[in-house]
């Protein structure tokens, strides 16, 4: 391993604080969020609440937190979720759905992080709300962007089927938005457009948005105050949470327009990684900043690559045998790019 990385590609979640953010955890005005007097946190959860066209907010530690409260305020013991099968509230949280809200998922196999709407349609059409025999079914969860889906933004158009056939059958719509902003700025869409499509959408200003933790659930006033209750026995409400209330607020009003760099940075690199032959990418797939690839016959595969990668200093992931991940973020710049480029040609394996 290198002693000094040099560019990190491993997840937007590495991203450090601005200098302003630092600048205003400084001079944050703070005091006892659990008491509900911690005016940072407030104006913060106000703020993102106009944003988002929704009646409250809560700030949360972590986006996983924002989506398990989201399920625990919603559903109760034996309810089912539809949710996408890579998603990351049924693969990626500890399986805190069926351990904290006692809810089961049933997963819809989706297409670049959509379920199928025909899929969808199916599914609801066998729910009987009458029936005790089935599961209670009261949720359709949705991620934009997909993470898995390597960053696939879901269109407006598509989230609008969804929340029509939600609609018919008296489901809530929850929105995982953790890197909902990059949406929004890939698709030029307002986040009171993402907002009005969703009963509750939870979103992250720690990873694009470079805030150092934190994330927030927004909905219905009523909602957010047991998302509150669920906050509490997570063990999320914090005290003088404010400084980190302040970094996110710089987050909400500065960082989001620029994560089209991040894009644009994210689409050179797929560019790059395409014109070797060794690596299958489709960079017309990279939507926003998230880049998924194959690689064919290095010796030991993708985490022998991985290794012999950051030691010439380029942090990436390997997630399999031979599948890998790199994010674009703000601490990578254009000379990032041309070093990772540089750092995969160098490790063209010899059969290629
Ligand atoms: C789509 C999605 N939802 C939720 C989360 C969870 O966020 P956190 O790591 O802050 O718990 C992530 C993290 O990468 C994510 O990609």
């Amino acid at each position: 391993m290198p002693t000094e990385t040099l560019a990190d590609f491993r997840s937007d979640t590495v991203t450090r604080p601005t200098p302003e953010m630092y600048e205003a955890m400084a001079r944050a005005e703070l005091g006892d969020d659990v008491l509900g007097d911690d005016p940072t946190v407030k104006a913060l959860e106000a703020e993102a609440a106009v944003r988002f066209g929704k009646e409250a907010a809560v700030f949360v530690p972590s986006g996983t937190m924002a989506n398990q409260a989201a399920m625990m305020a919603w559903l109760r013991p034996g309810d089912e979720v539809l949710c996408e099968a890579a998603s990351h509230v049924f693969n990626f949280e500890g399986g805190g759905m069926a351990r904290l809200a006692g809810a089961q998922a049933r997963q819809i196999p989706g297409v670049r992080g959509q379920m199928p709407i025909a899929l969808l349609e199916e599914t609801l059409a066998a729910i009987r709300p009458g029936n005790e025999h089935q599961p209670r079914t009261r949720l359709v969860a949705v991620e934009n962007t997909h993470n898995l889906a390597g960053g696939a933004v879901l269109a407006c158009d598509y989230l609008e089927r969804v929340r029509a056939l939600a609609d018919e059958r008296g489901l809530v719509v929850h929105l995982d938005g953790a890197r909902i902003f990059n949406a929004a700025v890939a698709t030029g869409t307002p986040l009171a457009r993402y907002g009005a499509l969703a009963d509750s959408v939870s979103c992250c200003l720690s990873k694009g948005l470079s805030a150092p933790a934190g994330s927030l659930l927004l909905g219905p006033v009523a909602f957010i105050a047991e998302a509150r209750r669920a906050r509490k026995v997570l063990g999320g409400a914090m005290r003088q949470s404010g400084i980190l209330a302040a970094a996110g607020r710089v987050a909400l009003a500065t960082m989001i327009e620029r994560l089209a760099d991040d894009h644009r940075r994210a689409r050179a690199l797929a560019a790059g990684l395409a014109e070797l032959d060794w690596i299958d990418i489709d960079p017309g797939a990279v939507e926003t900043n998230i880049v998924r690839f194959a690689i064919r016959g290095y010796p030991g595969g993708a985490h022998a690559l991985q290794a012999a990668l950051a030691a010439r200093g380029v942090r990436t992931i390997a997630f399999s045998p031979t599948r890998m991940r790199m994010v674009t973020h703000k601490d990578v710049g254009d000379e990032h790019v041309a070093m990772a480029l540089t750092a995969f040609r160098g490790e063209t394996p010899a059969a290629a």
